[in-house]
């Protein structure tokens, strides 16, 4: 036990530029940690394992299966601390929006498994980390390729490939700004990777050829990333758009919400993360215009909209 008798763990949401769904096939993605949501866990001892959430309230073993994957994680990381007979009050806060393509599955994962080492005042590298982070993400999404898990444990952008070492690359786009906007519509991201699986599965060629060019526009977009060319960049998101939709991960309101931004002059756009709802992505080459396609975007019937530089400096 650390000398406070607490533990603290917190971890971020994340944003998928590039490479959804493609990633499980081992094609590679680009995404980066959302400052703009966290989430933060407090361990204290009790007398018997409680837990807190937004969810649910009262003693661990109660818990509802929806929140099995953070049932699970408690016990396998305690297990791996050696302290399986611990009894602890674990409090979860977080501003990241739940089943919206912004991690928060992973983040909640990150943030408790960081907490108990914190608690028992055992380091927690990312080898430790991302092994326990995966087993909660098999449980919550069936078959995760581990980028949400990496994205929202780091606080780096990453270019990211199932089952390779990780390659943390820099993000420094002048004047550029992302707009990430909320459908309010719960993503399922289990549902959407098993029917891509699905159609992988009926008509192998198609399906291949959509993750394959998926891939492709995942390196070009880090080239335009490295040569500070925007404009391509937003090209490369709006194809990649079209791609993703031919494999059914995309919605009506995702598809409204894209067209809006694009009416309203973004560079291009996109889903971001599992689809089917959750969250999209617009990008815009001054703050000005990021506003601009913000609100055109809500007038479209967003939930919520964040605006976040990709300018290093800013
Ligand atoms: C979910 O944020 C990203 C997906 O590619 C699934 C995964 O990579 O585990 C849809």
């Amino acid at each position: 036990m650390n000398k406070e008798n607490t533990g603290q763990g917190s971890a971020t949401g994340k944003i998928i530029l590039m490479g959804e769904h493609s990633v499980v096939y081992g094609e590679p993605a680009i995404a980066f940690p959302f400052r703009e949501t966290a989430i933060t866990v407090n361990v204290t001892p009790d007398t018997d394992m409680y837990l807190d959430c937004l969810y649910f309230s009262g003693k661990l073993i109660k818990a509802p299966k929806h929140l099995e994957s953070i049932r699970s994680v408690i016990y396998q990381t305690l297990k791996e601390l050696n302290h399986s007979e611990a009894l602890l009050h674990i409090v979860i806060n977080s501003t990241i929006p739940a089943e919206r393509g912004m991690g928060s599955s992973a983040a909640t994962a990150v943030a408790v498994v960081r907490a108990l080492h914190d608690y028992f005042g055992v380091p927690c590298p990312s080898e430790n980390l991302l092994p326990l982070v995966n087993l909660a993400e098999k449980i919550a999404h069936g078959n995760p390729s581990g980028i949400d898990a990496a994205a929202t444990s780091g606080d780096q952008p990453i270019y990211f490939i199932k089952g390779q070492a990780l390659e943390v690359f820099p993000m420094n786009l002048t004047n550029s700004y992302l707009i990430v906007a909320d459908t309010g519509i719960k993503g399922q991201t289990r549902a959407a990777v098993s029917d891509v699986a699905r159609l992988f599965e009926q008509d192998k060629k198609t399906a291949a050829l959509h993750i394959s060019t998926l891939g492709q526009l995942t390196v070009q977009a880090k080239t335009a990333i490295l040569a500070d060319d925007a404009y391509r960049l937003g090209q490369i998101m709006t194809e990649a758009q079209a791609h993703l939709t031919a494999l059914t991960v995309s919605n009506d309101k995702l598809d409204q919400l894209i067209q809006a931004a694009l009416s309203a002059n973004a560079l291009g756009a996109k889903l971001t993360g599992g689809g089917r709802g959750g969250c999209m992505i617009a990008l815009a080459d001054s703050k000005a215009a990021a506003q601009t396609i913000a609100a055109a975007i809500k007038d479209a019937g967003a939930n919520a909209c964040w605006i976040q530089s990709l300018e290093v400096n800013n």
